[in-house]
């Protein structure tokens, strides 16, 4: 505990951003916090070494408790536990598309975390973390699809530039896998994510938005996904399947396609940041030899670079017996210092601004600083409008989507019966 102070009052005389800290220091040491952290890619590995360092210094105790790794099988645990009153996890990492969901379940942050430090986040983040007045979370990092490429493929088979459009992505893609197929019969052209979950409802949302299909529901409430650029760009992705895209990736999650794409066995992915820093790894076999950029654009006039917006926060549950003390370790693991740990060795997008100009984060991530507006102009999923009835219209849309991928419907009869089931799931109104 002596340490602790000693610690943040060296950083806060040395200008450090541990000064806010210091009020929302909880007096209790010997207390075990258990924290339900993500498990994709370094995610466990990173948040456990994070709070060990916290409980090192508290003197408190802090367990990592397993995590099933898919975003919408996680809410309903998640909503399982929590309207049972169940007090058995302190501390949630949270998906930046519940706090409308979750926010009865959860301590307002405002309580424990003086304004100075609420204010050095993205003020977005604390906008959409915020419900009914009460700040439901603290934001620990922002997410945005992006292109994953292979610069010495795209070398190797005279390409100067990474694809601007999904027809350029297309075309190389088929090239670089005949080619490489060659010498290895495993070799794809392009892998993403195409299980029946959330993730399919993030790529999918690129495909249609990237073609000016729209958000499948608009700002103001319409059901607009019945049309056809999304239909055309829904049957664009069917047509990859069992050509530049192995079949098995309609049952793809993000796991999957960064399995293929890191073992040397793909030319495009798609994904998001955490995969750059571990393909990149030291016993990665395509370290040094890839890339990230934009998402392509559909064709034509409408056609826009589209990267779904995602990311993560944490929130104290209201049950926790050890509230204050959790909510410091909250305070900890979303502090500058930890923050900046995440950026360099695990590529997670700050969700402090003041970290995206750190020299050290630009050296190991490059792209957070390069693609900084990718982030900032990501598109949202329909969760605000939809609000509570958000994971039945997502469930819908990944449904839709999964089912033209693997054949068994064409996308303009599919749509429309989407269209006539999301007009159901709305009712009078979302
Ligand atoms: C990532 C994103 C999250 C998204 C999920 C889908 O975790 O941060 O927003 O819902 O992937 O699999």
């Amino acid at each position: 505990m002596k340490t602790y102070w000693k610690a943040l009052l060296a950083a806060s005389l040395l200008g450090g951003t541990a000064v806010a800290v210091i009020t929302s220091v909880s007096a209790q040491s010997g207390v075990t916090i258990r924290l339900a952290c993500g498990t994709v890619g370094s995610q466990q590995a990173l948040c456990k070494s994070a709070a060990d360092k916290w409980a090192a210094k508290t003197g408190n105790k802090v367990e990592v408790l397993p995590n099933v790794a898919s975003s919408n099988e996680r809410l309903a645990l998640f909503q399982q536990q929590l309207s049972a009153g169940s007090s058995d996890v302190d501390i949630y990492q949270i998906e930046n598309i519940w706090p409308g969901l979750l926010a009865d379940y959860f301590v307002d942050m405002k309580d424990y975390v003086p304004e100075s430090t609420i204010k050095e986040f993205f003020p977005s983040m604390i906008e959409s973390d915020t419900v009914d007045g009460k700040l439901v979370d603290l934001p620990w990092y922002g997410d945005a699809g992006l292109l994953y490429y292979r610069k010495d493929l795209l070398e190797k088979y005279g390409y100067k530039t990474p694809p601007t459009t999904w027809s350029q992505l297309t075309t190389m893609a088929t090239k670089i896998q005949a080619g490489e197929r060659k010498a290895n019969p495993n070799f794809w052209g392009y892998v993403w994510q195409g299980a029946a979950y959330e993730g399919l409802t993030c790529d999918a949302l690129e495909w249609v938005f990237s073609h000016g299909g729209g958000t499948i529901v608009d700002k103001a409430g319409n059901i607009t996904i019945n049309n056809p650029r999304a239909a055309a760009a829904l049957e664009m992705a069917a047509k990859w399947v069992g050509t530049i895209s192995p079949k098995g990736v309609t049952t793809y999650a993000e796991e999957e396609s960064r399995g293929v794409w890191q073992a040397g066995n793909a030319a495009f992915m798609r994904n998001w940041p955490y995969a750059f820093p571990l393909g990149n790894g030291d016993t990665s076999p395509i370290k040094g030899k890839f890339d990230v950029t934009v998402l392509p654009k559909g064709p034509g006039s409408a056609g826009r670079n589209a990267a779904t917006f995602g990311g993560h926060s944490l929130a104290v549950n209201r049950f926790s017996k050890n509230a204050k003390v959790a909510a410091d370790l909250v305070v900890y693991l979303t502090s500058a210092e930890v923050q900046k740990e995440r950026a360099i060795v695990g590529g997670y997008n700050p969700s402090r601004p003041a970290i995206y100009k750190d020299a050290d984060v630009l050296k190991a991530s490059p792209f957070l600083g390069r693609l900084f507006g990718v982030f900032t102009n990501a598109v949202v999923r329909p969760t605000t409008v939809t609000a509570t009835k958000y994971p039945r219209v997502s469930e819908a849309f990944w449904n839709t989507a999964n089912s033209v991928l693997t054949g068994k419907t064409k996308a303009a009869p599919a749509l429309k019966a989407l269209e006539e089931e999301l007009t159901r799931i709305k009712g009078a109104k979302w």
